[in-house]
């Protein structure tokens, strides 16, 4: 085949053609072609053409075009801390890092339907407390939606702006005049930019009204809040796209059926990641929770097998939760493995310990893994106590009612010694257990007032727990 150089684009032949790309709405992966599934993340149905945010200047960038010069300045130049904005909403605060920043663009990604709106607005009803001009954008909903909210949430005196607007022209023309503190735009799927020349929700669109309000956000000082929904169609594109284009990140995650909810920040350009702030939706609207172990364990019973309380630690804060298992013979041909909570591939391999390293079989067993109360769990120091309750379930013997469980299980079946573990025993100690069980080595953590039993490896935990096994 004979490659011919495509005509008028430039005169070296070296220089790129334009070509065209596609990328993908649920996971933005790029691809040169279309297709109707995508390869990187198994979606249907959810690939779309890009379109350049806007053709550049021709020439590549040393040429006759001269860029403007950059300014440089030493790492070691002074930098005061940016000044910070606190709600007053202590649950926010805290996974803002210590409260907002300005100049910052912060999405907040949740399945639809979880509270996103509801916090939002809030959040703007105490920021707007706090001083802050504060103006709350919805592509969503009319105004009088939004004002019915607000009376519901007995918010209607606060003085927050609304807008109701889908065209990013006409909300940043207003916005400019307006000079705002805080804008929340409610969502960043239904925002369209008449830059870009494709659906409002694609990848494209999404991408460019980020673009433009996170602009927005440094040149004016201002701090940019983007609610987007996680889609599990990938018609519209999930918040994971514009990730990469803001300073904060959070999540707001929760079962439907329960009323807890949990603002977790995945990434913080002002503060520590992994921080969750706990709220529980009432009819009157989200309200904090300032202890979440004890609303966690509220629902706790009496001890019964297959319940263990594991001592966590989230971002800077211990958490005890309770995890539960259930196993039992399966009537099917292969058994099952069902987890709520936490990561399937891990209790593959708890199980796969337990049975080469301790001899304890699961097969031929249904296996149920459940994380009361909506929590998602992430540390590998629930390990123990997913083994635990596991091995509860499985012997049909419970553990006493006031012990916690904690320790990471390597490989070999290692018991690990894992952080905080200081901040865990008090934690348990405050909410009233008498005693821990913990991996041997790491830091000695004070333990006045509660038995601490530390062991090496799995195999003295299931002896000393549960008999020989
Ligand atoms: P919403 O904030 O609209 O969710 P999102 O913006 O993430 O789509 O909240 C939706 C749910 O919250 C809705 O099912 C009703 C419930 N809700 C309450 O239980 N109490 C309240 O005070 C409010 C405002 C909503
Ligand atoms: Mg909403």
């Amino acid at each position: 085949m004979l490659l011919t150089p495509p005509r008028g684009s430039g005169t070296s032949p070296l220089m790129a053609k334009p070509v065209t790309t596609f990328s993908c709405n649920e996971c933005g992966a790029i691809t040169s072609k279309w297709s109707g599934r995508c390869e990187a993340c198994g979606a249907w149905n959810s690939i779309s053409e890009d379109v350049p945010l806007s053709a550049g200047p021709k020439g590549n960038s040393l040429g006759a075009l001269r860029g403007k010069r950059v300014a440089l300045s030493d790492l070691s130049d002074a930098e005061t801390p940016p000044p910070r904005t606190a709600s007053g909403m202590d649950e926010l605060d805290r996974v803002l890092g210590g409260g907002l920043v300005p100049a910052s663009a912060i999405l907040v990604g949740g399945d639809p339907g979880i509270g996103k709106s509801t916090l939002l607005l809030q959040a703007a009803a105490a920021f707007a407390g706090k001083g802050l001009k504060t103006f709350y954008i919805s592509g969503e909903e009319a105004s009088a939606q939004v004002r019915m909210r607000a009376a519901r949430l007995g918010l209607q005196d606060a003085s927050v702006k609304l807008g109701a607007d889908t065209s990013l022209r006409n909300i940043l023309t207003t916005l400019d005049e307006q000079r705002p503190d805080l804008v929340i735009i409610d969502s960043i799927q239904t925002m369209w930019s008449d830059t870009v020349d494709s659906a409002p929700g694609s990848v494209s669109q999404v991408r460019a009204a980020c673009h433009e309000l996170t602009t927005f956000a440094k040149t004016r000082g201002a701090s940019v809040v983007l609610v987007g929904h996680v889609t599990k169609e990938g018609q519209i594109a999930g918040p994971r796209v514009v990730e990469h284009m803001v300073d904060t990140v959070l999540y707001f995650e929760g079962e439907r059926g329960h009323q807890f909810r949990i603002l977790r920040a995945v990434k913080n350009r002002f503060g520590p990641a992994d921080e969750i702030g706990v709220f529980e939706m009432t009819g009157g609207g989200l309200a904090q929770v300032a202890n979440p172990s004890a609303l966690f364990l509220s629902e706790r019973g009496t001890p019964s097998p297959g319940s263990v309380v594991f001592a966590g630690i989230e971002g800077t804060r211990p958490v005890l939760v309770e995890v539960q298992a259930l196993v039992a013979p399966t009537p099917h041909s292969q058994a099952r493995r069902s987890v709520v909570g936490w990561d399937g591939s891990r209790l593959a391999m708890i199980l796969a310990v337990l049975e080469s390293r301790c001899g304890i079989p699961f097969a031929g067993m249904d296996v149920y893994l459940n994380v009361a109360g909506g929590m998602k769990i992430s540390e590998p120091a629930a390990d123990l106590a997913v083994a635990a309750a596991l091995l509860s379930a499985r012997e049909d013997v419970a553990l006493p009612a006031d012990t916690v469980v904690f320790g990471e299980i390597s490989l070999s079946g290692a018991l690990r010694p894992v952080g905080q573990t200081e901040n865990r025993l008090k934690e348990a100690q405050k909410l009233g257990f008498s005693s821990a069980i913990a991996p041997e080595g790491g830091k000695p953590g004070s333990s006045e007032g509660l038995k601490l039993t530390r062991m090496a490896d799995l195999t003295s935990f299931v002896g000393e727990i549960f008999g020989a096994g």
